[in-house]
């Protein structure tokens, strides 16, 4: 009985020395303060300017600004706008990447593609024949768009119908309630992609694609299209923050040993040619979007998303990007960050 006060006692002091610091910066009143704090201050920065290179995306509201904040243990804190849904366009490539490493595992990712950041611009083709014939192979990553057409053409299935259900399926997963697609700009890019397709050919030409890189091209159009409001993108952060199980579900979506692989890629080329400086100032592995979305995450303790359309030269939402940091720092969310003891 004695031991046993003993050990309740050693395990509460434990508790306190080493938990209650992490959790001390999270508490429910600290974590909406930094929402607020974070929505207040940038609401009506008016930096940066709607994609338009897809004739739809100039059309969205760039007011749009909501914030959310999914822990691990499934508490959700949100502020600003929570209602609006934009396009996920490239923050769909993480889960797409995560999907591939569910059905073939991490190496195939890594020897198909490669896991090294680009430096250059998410559409770039320099970057396709610098990998192809200065480092010879597959030295690029699935988050720039040759490598993420390549992870879609990746997806196992019979026909189109079948990869794209599963895509949407994991995406739905992810996010705790069945997503779908906004069809205007699904259309509009669809329209206008013709530098993406040229992308998909010249993977397929240097044999990165197997098979199809037409279809390859036009499923990663589509999943580009799929609707998300700011909560469901914190909670598909938030999953990755939690191991690869949906802390509001349940669902395991990935299996736990890959999250570590995915967040190394969204750390180093989350960001494209901006990873370095998002990093610097944040440590969060993060994943931007050109319909205005960021998604970061803090393994262990969150998931964070805002959504603002507006976006700097290197396609990042600006506000976003703001909003992320001063959130995360106020949090201790910098999974780099320690205490000298
Ligand atoms: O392929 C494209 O260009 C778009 N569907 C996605 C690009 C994107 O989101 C880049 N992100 N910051």
């Amino acid at each position: 009985m004695k031991t046993n006060h003993r050990s309740t006692a050693a395990f509460l002091l434990t508790l306190c020395v080493f938990v209650a610091p992490a959790l001390q910066a999270q508490t429910p009143a600290a974590i909406d303060a930094a929402l607020k704090a974070a929505h207040t201050k940038y609401n009506d920065l008016a930096e940066g300017a709607n994609a338009d290179y897809i004739p739809a995306l100039a059309k969205v509201d760039s007011r749009i600004y909501g914030i959310a904040l999914v822990t691990v243990d499934g508490k959700v804190y949100t502020t600003g706008d929570i209602t609006s849904e934009v396009s996920i366009q490239s923050i769909s490539k993480v889960f797409t990447m995560a999907l591939v490493m569910e059905e073939s595992g991490p190496e195939a990712i890594k020897g198909r593609i490669g896991v090294d950041a680009t430096g250059m611009r998410f559409n770039s083709i320099v970057a396709v024949e610098f990998a192809e014939k200065a480092l010879g192979g597959p030295e690029i990553n699935p988050l720039v768009n040759p490598g993420a057409i390549t992870a879609t053409s990746m997806v196992k299935g019979g026909s189109r119908g079948e990869i794209w259900n599963k895509i949407l399926a994991c995406y739905s997963d992810f996010a705790g309630r069945p997503l779908s697609v906004n069809q205007e700009v699904f259309k509009s890019e669809a329209e206008t992609n013709q530098r993406n397709q040229a992308i998909g050919s010249l993977m397929y030409a240097y044999g990165f694609i197997k098979e199809e890189p037409a279809r390859a091209t036009d499923i990663y159009t589509e999943q580009c299209a799929v609707s998300v409001n700011t909560k469901d993108l914190a909670v598909m952060a938030a999953t990755l923050a939690n191991g690869g199980r949906n802390p509001v579900t349940g669902k395991q979506c990935l299996k736990s040993e890959y999250v570590p692989n995915v967040l190394a890629v969204m750390a180093t080329a989350g960001l494209y040619d901006d990873s370095g400086k998002w990093l610097y100032a944040t440590g969060l592995p993060a994943k931007s979007g050109v319909g205005g979305g960021i998604i970061a995450v803090s393994p262990g303790k969150f998931g964070i998303a805002v959504i603002s359309p507006p976006l700097d030269a290197a396609g990042n939402s600006v506000k976003a990007q703001k909003a992320i940091t001063d959130i995360s720092n106020a949090l201790g969310g910098n999974p780099y960050a320690s205490k000298a003891r």
